[in-house]
């Protein structure tokens, strides 16, 4: 735990009404104030009573009445408490984390700036116009109050006038697939791998023009999601190369090996000059492949399967540039991708690609 082992100053309240839950967390029944606010800056003991399990920042005391400041109040318990998702830095679990881990300009260890998500950046999100002037916290992307039905409390609202207007990431739990909604949390079980680990969480295509996940993306970084012929892509384009509707990598609207290509003077171009494009074939060839969404709920053999951020990018971030995943397609998988730190961009680009 950074915060405390570096300064000795954090060590939270922690008032879980039992950390072994089925369902969404900070919202409705399991919205529990005390986890994150204190009424009058001076608690002498916990909930169940228990003087040692609360000491608080002494810079306090907080607008909101927040324990701490937000980033800090949150990473007391999602870096390395063992009983939250870890989301900071090192994987101090046993699993391969869905969103990888995030990074600060004064904690990098092997988890650099150029990695990720920086906490407290000031930065403009690359192809959008987006930043907050007091830094990158936890709350511009999750509802601390939670959203009911929204995956991960990612924000969505219905105010027009807000970036994440109509931005709806849905999700079903418990064991059970319903095409209809964005994400499927495959795990049934009680422990944390089983709803935060990367093999926990898989994508469907409800509508397969578009991807929810790269339109939430999208709020920030809006250029970077559309369909074909969008703006945001290129329009339609008729350059030197021909008419495409893809002037940047496309993250919705075409599946893997959908559109094969007519050149025959590819270098390893494969099947006789019909792979150029994307091949599913080279996709399904690898025993590690990098996550996609499905129309019909088949990430395996499906004929129905779309890039999207998450395929090429950790969420929060990892130990490579950009957090891209580097996926060779055997050994053992970890969140920079089977390639590791060692890997490259080929790695990434040959789970799809023949050239
Ligand atoms: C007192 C400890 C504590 C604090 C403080 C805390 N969390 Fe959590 N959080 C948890 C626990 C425990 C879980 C997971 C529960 C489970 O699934 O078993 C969780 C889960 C989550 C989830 C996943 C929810 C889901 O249902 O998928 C998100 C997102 C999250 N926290 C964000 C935050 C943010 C943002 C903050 C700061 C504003 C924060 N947390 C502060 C304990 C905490
Ligand atoms: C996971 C942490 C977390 C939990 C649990 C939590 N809050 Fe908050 N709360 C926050 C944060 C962070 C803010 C500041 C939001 C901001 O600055 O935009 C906040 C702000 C508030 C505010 C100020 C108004 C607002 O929305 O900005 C009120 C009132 C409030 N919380 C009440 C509650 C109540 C009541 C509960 C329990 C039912 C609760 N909170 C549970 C983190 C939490
Ligand atoms: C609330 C706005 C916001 C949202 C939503 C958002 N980002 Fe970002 N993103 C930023 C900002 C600001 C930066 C630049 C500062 C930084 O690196 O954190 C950034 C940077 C990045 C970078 C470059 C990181 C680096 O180290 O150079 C990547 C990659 C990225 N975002 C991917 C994503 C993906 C994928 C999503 C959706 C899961 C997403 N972003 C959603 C604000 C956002
Ligand atoms: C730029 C936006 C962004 C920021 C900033 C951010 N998150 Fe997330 N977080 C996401 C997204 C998107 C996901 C879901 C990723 C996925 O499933 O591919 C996620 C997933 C999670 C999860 C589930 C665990 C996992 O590995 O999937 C938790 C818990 C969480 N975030 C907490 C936090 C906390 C706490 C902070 C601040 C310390 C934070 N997040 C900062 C976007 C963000
Ligand atoms: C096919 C893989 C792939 C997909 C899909 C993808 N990215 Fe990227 N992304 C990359 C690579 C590789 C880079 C490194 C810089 C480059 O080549 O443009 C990158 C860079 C970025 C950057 C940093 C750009 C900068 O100026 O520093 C952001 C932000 C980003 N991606 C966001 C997203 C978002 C949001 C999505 C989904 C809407 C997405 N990416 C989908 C591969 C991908
Ligand atoms: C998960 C699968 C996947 C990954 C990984 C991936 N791509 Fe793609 N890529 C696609 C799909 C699908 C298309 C759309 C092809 C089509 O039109 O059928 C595409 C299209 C392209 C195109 C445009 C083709 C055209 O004719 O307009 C280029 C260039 C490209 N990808 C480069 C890359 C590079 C470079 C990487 C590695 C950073 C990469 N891709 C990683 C699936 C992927």
């Amino acid at each position: 735990m950074r915060k405390i082992a570096a300064g000795g100053l954090f060590l939270f309240l922690l008032c879980l009404s039992g950390s072994a839950i089925a369902g969404d967390y900070h919202v409705n029944g399991y919205l529990i104030c005390s986890d994150c606010h204190t009424m009058h800056y001076s608690q002498r003991h916990s909930y169940s009573g228990d003087p040692t399990q609360v000491v608080y920042d002494p810079t306090g005391p907080f607008p909101k009445l927040l324990k701490a400041d937000v980033n800090y109040l949150c990473l007391a318990c999602h870096d390395g408490s063992g009983f939250a998702p870890d989301v900071f830095g090192s994987n101090t679990t046993s699993y391969v984390r869905q969103a990888g881990g995030l990074n600060d300009p004064t904690h990098d260890t092997g988890y650099g700036t150029y990695k990720g998500h920086t906490l407290s950046a000031t930065d403009t999100a690359p192809g959008g116009t987006w930043n907050n002037p007091n830094g990158l916290t936890c709350i511009d992307c999750h509802a601390p109050h939670g959203i009911t039905e929204q995956f991960r409390n990612l924000w969505t609202s219905d105010d027009s006038s807000d970036k994440f207007h109509n931005k709806h990431l849905t999700y079903m739990l418990d064991g059970q697939n319903d095409l209809t909604k964005d994400v499927f949390i495959v795990g049934t079980g009680f422990g944390l791998e089983s709803r935060y680990g990367a093999k926990s969480v898989k994508f469907n295509e409800p509508d397969p023009q578009k991807s929810a996940y790269a339109s939430w993306c999208g709020s920030c970084h809006e250029n970077f999601h559309g369909s074909g012929g969008d703006a945001s892509m290129g329009g339609a384009h008729g350059g030197d190369s021909g008419s495409t509707p893809w002037l940047r990598h496309p993250v919705a609207d075409v599946n893997i090996g959908q559109n094969l290509g007519s050149k025959s003077d590819q270098p390893m171009g494969g099947g006789g000059g019909g792979e150029d494009k994307s091949s599913l074939t080279v996709y399904q060839s690898h025993t590690n492949r990098v996550q996609v969404m499905s129309q019909s709920g088949d990430w395996t053999n499906g004929t129905d399967v779309t890039p999207s951020c998450f395929s090429c990018h950790k969420a929060h971030g990892n130990k490579n540039s950009f957090g891209l995943i580097f996926m060779r397609g055997t050994g053992t998988v970890t969140e920079e991708g089977d390639a590791g730190t060692t890997g490259a961009m080929v790695d990434l680009c040959r789970q799809c690609h023949v050239q």
